[in-house]
């Protein structure tokens, strides 16, 4: 099907989202001809400012540090109109729906503002009269702070828009490497008849940055790391490693399996908050040996503040494939380095004939690792044949580059998602009962780490988080990867 004309409008078009990730991505997309010659880009800020001082802004903002020279600028710029709107006031919306009135194509409201401005947005659009019958809407997370405030965000846009019209975004869900866990898994047949409980130990899903709250502060003291990355990304990663192969790749297919998986998962207890759940807080430290300051030292975070900034935590799934088979995950800010993977540790061998090599654990082989970034791998950790006299053995590696398998471009993740959402593919986009079966499995967490009188566990920047988080998983009689 070709790519269809567009209007593509841009809420809080001034603010560092759409500067960082939303109009660069768009930039992308036009410079390797993916947008339809007819798509336009409408901005819509709050601040009064005329389209020639817009722009000025896009170029000094995003041009001059991407790709100042890059002469598909002109074309990109032309595309791109500046509106002056006041989100909550309904009167400033008229010279919106006029400018629709003129213009052709599917249009894409897109809301990168505070969540509280999605019910007004949305209830004003439809009061002044814009055609939103084929219209779509992509929300960006946070959706919500907890399962009730969700909700309320999702029936204030549910009024006004149907839910194959809205489109959640979850950036993870673009990543090329997290698509290929799809591929890989359902494409082949040879991993499926071990991706089960008989065959599997147990599952690592790990996402680990070394920045820290980067300016961010004020919003993510209100959010920490389990609203932050848990409820959203680690959960979509897990629905990927867990779900049933779907019937098809229609979205729906798709999210029906996700969403089996979340509402598989086991509930957690305030017991299973102290026991199965480790949250974190970083002190002072090094980054590749800079020194970095603590969070509670960071700009805009209050004094004394709680708020977690790492989570490693136990899941379990209530289903015939995985009962039994602990899922771990975690994720941190100002770890030693930025990686995300996955690891499937498979079960030992019944009986062993050849001795281990001293010194290495039994789980060093035996295990299927998939790095989903900075590097894209698949890499089968095996045990061998040491050469030479002797029947001794060592741990070999299958690896496969998968990020050097192909020298066709990859794409962002948000412009692979923008260009879903002007496409119309929703598969790559969180469903409202996905989205709150989420929620509603992080929220014993939120609640019981809420009313708790202890504060997170303090770890150095640069360490991969507080001591419990290795105690959890020695006491299920595991290691993380770096622990081997
Ligand atoms: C965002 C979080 O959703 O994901 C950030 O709000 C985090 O705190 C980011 O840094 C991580 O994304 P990526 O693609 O860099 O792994």
């Amino acid at each position: 099907q070709p790519d269809p004309a567009f209007t593509f409008v841009l809420f809080g078009g001034t603010g560092d989202l759409s500067m960082r990730k939303i109009l660069p991505a768009l930039f992308a997309a036009h410079r390797s001809g993916k947008l339809h010659a007819e798509g336009k880009i409408l901005c819509l800020a709050q601040q009064a400012m005329d389209r020639v001082a817009f722009l000025e802004s896009v170029r000094a903002r995003i041009a001059v540090r991407d790709a100042p020279a890059d002469p598909a600028w002109d074309g990109f710029l032309a595309r791109i109109d500046y509106l002056q709107i006041d989100a909550f006031d309904v009167a400033t919306y008229q010279s919106l729906a006029a400018h629709l009135e003129q213009a052709s194509g599917v249009r894409v409201f897109y809301l990168a503002t505070a969540p509280a401005l999605f019910e007004p947005i949305c209830a004003h659009l439809f009061a002044c009269g814009i055609d939103l019958a084929q219209a779509r809407v992509v929300l960006e997370k946070p959706l919500g702070t907890d399962l009730a405030s969700s909700r309320k965000i999702n029936d204030a846009v549910a009024r006004v828009f149907a839910e194959n019209q809205i489109y959640r975004i979850d950036h993870y869900l673009g990543k090329e490497s997290v698509q290929n866990l799809m591929a890989l898994r359902f494409a082949n047949s040879l991993f499926e008849p071990l991706w089960r409980r008989e065959s599997i130990a147990h599952v690592q899903l790990t996402i680990a940055e070394e920045l820290g709250v980067e300016g961010r502060g004020a919003f993510y003291d209100a959010t920490g790391a389990l609203r932050d990355m848990v409820q959203n990304h680690l959960l979509q990663l897990l629905c990927m490693v867990a779900m049933e192969p779907p019937t098809s790749f229609d979205a729906d297919a798709v999210r029906d399996e996700k969403l089996r998986v979340l509402r598989a998962l086991k509930p957690l207890s305030p017991f299973d908050a102290e026991q199965k759940a480790v949250r974190g807080q970083y002190g002072s430290g090094a980054i590749r040996s800079s020194a970095v300051a603590g969070f509670l030292e960071e700009p805009g975070i209050a004094p004394g503040s709680r708020t977690e900034t790492f989570v490693a935590l136990q899941a379990e799934i209530n289903n015939w494939r995985w009962a039994g088979v602990p899922f771990f995950l975690r994720t941190g800010k100002r770890l030693p380095q930025r990686t995300a993977e996955i690891v499937i540790t498979f079960r030992p061998v019944p009986h062993a004939i050849l001795p281990m090599p001293p010194g290495l654990a039994s789980d060093v082989a035996n295990r299927l690792v998939i790095k989903l970034q900075p590097e894209e791998s698949i890499q089968l950790h095996c045990l061998g044949k040491q050469p030479g006299d002797g029947m001794h053995l060592q741990p070999v590696v299958l690896d496969l580059a998968l990020d050097k398998a192909s020298t066709r471009p990859r794409a962002e993740a948000y412009e692979r998602l923008l260009l879903d959402a002007i496409r119309g593919n929703l598969a790559l986009f969180v469903r409202r009962d996905e989205q709150e079966a989420a929620w509603k499995w992080v929220e014993p967490l939120l609640t019981a780490w809420d009313n708790s009188s202890l504060p997170p566990k303090s770890y150095a920047a640069g360490t991969w988080g507080p001591a419990s988080s290795s105690a959890l998983l020695y006491r299920a009689g595991f290691a993380w990867p770096e622990e081997r």
